[in-house]
């Protein structure tokens, strides 16, 4: 427990006994904290993303290991797979992650929920790298899993945090910090594009090791994220499009979420962005999992909201959305400018700019996080602290 008064810092352990610990000082920016011409954090967060991502990236001139810290060198070339653990918005990430790790590098990746890893019987395998991905840091299920990874003898750990001086940060033999700055409001966005960003220069550095990254390939990822925050601002602008939709969805109470591929955990982190904010019930799905149980719930009171990237699945994904208007149900799909896919009676489209690769998910998150805040604002909640929710959960 610690008192903080001006100049003054008093410290007690768990005894009650006075400690003394080391005083580091940490610079922060008042902008921060203030809103300027915005009417929450999360929407101020939600226009940051083209800077935060552009701050991840500042002095990202290769994709190798040394990104990821001075042992990642000689780790990564020797490790036999991934074992991801998170919480919440970073959970999604972890999954997102898993496809570009496996396509991209070549080794199998696991990503589990924190909560349930340290509370199961599993093989703990030395040789893997064990991930934990947090915004603060500090989250207690995330760090009690690295915690239990490494009492079952996992040494190859590595953390992904916005916050260096974190406990995550600490626990870990290697680190990279998103520079998301300060994220205020309880819903993540700048800190799960930021992850995002880590995570795929992640897959391209275990690319790397393994000897799987040739220089073009490496070329044109880095391409790619060179131009990531100007693409991010062009879907930002699509804001006016989103609040007409937001309108309509105020008024429903259920929404499910499809996405297929490496945008299922995109459409996963719309839903929860909807149900934390607005408290509409809203779910997501792989498409293709539909006809399997959830059709049932699809009637003209139910939204769809749909991820369509210009991908290899955009067709298996368009006929499982006429599977939906086949049951009455209103699709509301966010396309790419180059993705066959009409606007019609009962589906209502948006598109973003033309498809962006394996960076997709970065730009088609964007749109579902304002479509939440902008839910949440026609619904009059408490958007920045939504009930029953804290920003970090530091309790089991
Ligand atoms: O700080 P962390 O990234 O470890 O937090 C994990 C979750 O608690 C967090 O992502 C939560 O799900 C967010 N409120 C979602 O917007």
């Amino acid at each position: 427990m610690a008192d903080l008064q001006l100049g003054k810092v008093w410290i007690v352990d768990r005894d009650h006994k006075p400690v003394e610990r080391e005083v580091r000082t940490i610079t922060a920016h008042t902008a921060a904290v203030e809103l300027g011409p915005y009417r929450h954090f999360m929407q101020k967060e939600i226009f940051e993303q083209p800077r935060a991502i552009a701050d991840t990236l500042d002095g990202v001139q290769a994709i190798t290991p040394a990104l990821f810290g001075a042992q990642a060198a000689a780790v990564f070339p020797a490790i036999s797979g991934v074992r991801i653990l998170a919480c919440g918005t970073s959970f999604y990430a972890g999954l997102t992650a898993k496809y570009w790790i496996e396509s991209i590098a070549r080794v199998p990746v696991d990503v589990e929920v924190a909560s349930e890893y340290r509370y199961r019987d599993s093989v703990p395998d030395p040789s893997a790298l064990v991930v934990v991905i947090s915004q603060s840091g500090e989250t207690a299920d995330t760090l009690a899993a690295l915690k239990h990874a490494k009492q079952l003898g996992h040494t190859h750990t590595l953390a992904v945090v916005n916050v260096a001086t974190s406990a995550m940060a600490r626990e870990t033999a290697m680190q990279f910090f998103t520079r998301a700055g300060t994220e205020i409001g309880v819903a993540s966005t700048k800190a799960f594009t930021t992850q995002l960003v880590a995570l795929y220069l992640l897959a391209g550095a275990l690319a790397r090791a393994k000897g799987r990254l040739s220089d073009a390939q490496e070329a044109q990822m880095l391409t790619a994220l060179r131009h990531l925050p100007a693409a991010v601002q062009s879907v930002l602008a699509l804001e006016p499009q989103i609040i007409a939709w937001a309108e309509a969805f105020a008024r429903r109470e259920n929404a499910l979420f499809l996405g297929r591929g490496m945008h299922y955990p995109i459409a996963l982190e719309g839903a929860l962005k909807l149900k934390e904010i607005t408290y509409i019930h809203a779910e997501a799905y792989p498409a293709g999992e539909l006809k399997h149980g959830p059709l049932a719930l699809v009637t003209d009171a139910m939204p769809v909201v749909a991820v369509a990237p210009n991908d290899a699945l955009l067709d298996k994904l368009k006929s499982n959305l006429q599977e939906v208007r086949a049951r009455g149900g209103e699709l509301y799909v966010f396309a790419d400018a180059d993705g066959q896919i009409e606007a019609s009676d009962g589906v209502h489209l948006i598109r973003l700019p033309e498809h962006y690769g394996d960076l997709s998910p970065i730009l088609h998150v964007v749109p579902l996080q304002l479509l939440a805040y902008h839910t949440a604002t026609a619904r009059g909640t408490d958007v920045d602290k939504p009930r029953n929710l804290a920003k970090s959960v530091t309790v089991e």
